[in-house]
């Protein structure tokens, strides 16, 4: 692989850009969709701790460790490694970052097109004037559906072509600078609505009164997992966008903002949901349907419940694309850099083959089930891979690439813009990335893996 040559290289225009961009990046579906069913499942409050802990001890930390992978390069994943280990194997980690991403958006697409049929739907009023158990089937015979769920993946895919052909500035900048204030304003409005619900506060004891006979070690690596997954952490996102910073900004603050403004929108995103649902007497423990099934049934016995609904499902959607131009900015950068190739054609090649896999990750719902591997299909395969396996794996390396390859001087150099910058607590901050964060991670990992079964 070739170091790419760094100059023309596309930056964002402002710090606000940098703010927006990137929590557009880490807000998605992750926190809407993956957050609310994970805490479901996981047992409520108690998860949310953890993930809190995981975010404060790892997350962060591991954000600083890409911002700085990416503005020292100014390169995509590959290419940043390549750059600062020259003639050395790290690049491969970048490598493996690349093609999680891939992964990830061949499930992340699907999900974002039945959010647009949601959307379409919620218009049309077809949502409404159903039994729960409709929803049910309706939804499961959309979602196995051969051809209805690929068209939506294919228009959402279309939308991400078009702002990542627009490029850095005009694309991904200016398209976050609108949907973001938009989705924080939705989010706003939707949990005040769900808090006014009589009967609400189960669902609020839920989310806040922590049960700790419920932690064990599959609901700390899930928590871990959402971690990663939702600060958009260890696969080379947050190297790619930083590779567009300026030199201006400052790293570890970005990062906090980053970390709390992402924890805020899964919060909140709890907030919205869980009064709801057990204000009308639904169990949350469900799977991935929780948004699709669950939700819809709880706004139609609403008043004005087609208007929550389209707010709702609007809220997703924009929550998706700013995290999938960000999935898709991953690989094009990368082909652009590495293979020389123009945006225009990068993103062609990159679209092209997102939607392929996109068709396998829905396909693999419907007339492809029979198809498993471990008992799960290439769906949640693809979704077990990347959260729990990649994303870590990836965080680990990092953190050990950051933490004992690079110098120190040049880590801090880079952290303070040159020493213009105050960071307090640096060597506390090394030690994490030498020591805390490969442990905890190798920990946690190898335990659910069954190795460590004495833990
Ligand atoms: N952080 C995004 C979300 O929460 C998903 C994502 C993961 C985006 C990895 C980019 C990279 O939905």
């Amino acid at each position: 692989m070739k170091e790419h040559s760094t100059k023309e290289r596309a930056t964002f225009g402002s710090k606000l850009g940098v703010i927006f961009a990137s929590v557009g990046s880490a807000v998605g579906l992750g926190n809407i969709w993956r957050f609310p069913y994970e805490t479901g499942q996981h047992g409520g409050a108690a998860f949310i701790l953890i993930y809190i802990g995981c975010v404060l001890a790892l997350g962060i930390p591991l954000v600083i460790v890409e911002f700085y992978l990416g503005r020292r390069s100014k390169a995509n994943p590959v290419g940043a490694f390549l750059f600062l280990a020259p003639k050395t194997k790290w690049y491969l980690v970048g490598l493996m970052g690349v093609l999680s991403g891939i992964m990830i958006m061949g499930f992340y697409s699907v999900v974002s097109g039945w959010t647009c049929d949601y959307i379409y739907q919620s218009l049309t009023g077809s949502l409404s004037g159903k039994s729960p158990e409709m929803f049910q089937q309706d939804f499961t015979a959309f979602c196995t559906n051969p051809y209805k769920p690929i068209l939506w993946t294919i228009i959402f895919m279309a939308v991400t072509h078009f702002i990542i052909v627009s490029g850095v500035k005009k694309g991904i900048e200016r398209s976050s600078k609108i949907m973001m204030p938009l989705l924080f304003f939705i989010i706003i409005v939707m949990c005040v609505r769900s808090l006014t619900l009589p009967g609400g506060e189960k669902g609020l004891e839920f989310l806040f009164r922590p049960d700790f006979s419920k932690i064990n070690s599959n609901v700390i690596l899930g928590a871990m997992g959402q971690a990663f997954f939702s600060l958009s952490l260890g696969m080379g996102c947050l190297i790619t966008y930083s590779s567009y910073f300026g030199a201006n900004v400052n790293l570890p603050k970005t990062a906090i903002t980053v970390g709390i403004l992402d924890t805020l929108v899964a919060t909140l995103a709890g907030i919205m949901i869980f009064p709801a649902v057990f204000s009308f007497g639904i169990s949350p423990t469900q799977g991935p349907e929780l948004v699709f099934i669950t939700l819809p049934n709880v706004f139609q016995s609403m008043p004005l419940g087609y208007i929550w609904s389209l707010l709702f499902f609007i809220l997703l959607g924009i929550a998706a694309l700013t995290s999938a131009i960000s999935l898709h900015e991953v690989t094009t950068a990368f082909v652009i850099e590495q293979y020389k190739l123009t945006r225009s054609s990068a993103t062609l090649f990159v679209t092209i083959t997102l939607v392929i896999l996109g068709m396998i990750c829905s396909l693999s719902l419907g007339v492809w089930s029979k198809f498993t591997i471990g008992g799960m299909n290439i769906f949640d395969l693809f979704d077990f891979i990347s959260a729990k396996i990649l994303l870590p794996l990836g965080g680990f390396w990092m953190s050990i690439f950051v933490g004992w390859v690079i110098p120190a001087k040049d880590l801090k150099s880079e952290l303070t813009n040159k020493g213009t910058l105050k960071f307090y607590g640096f060597n506390i901050y090394r030690f994490i990335l030498r020591y805390f964060a490969p442990i905890a991670i190798g920990l946690i990992f190898f335990n659910e893996l069954g190795m460590l079964s004495f833990l």
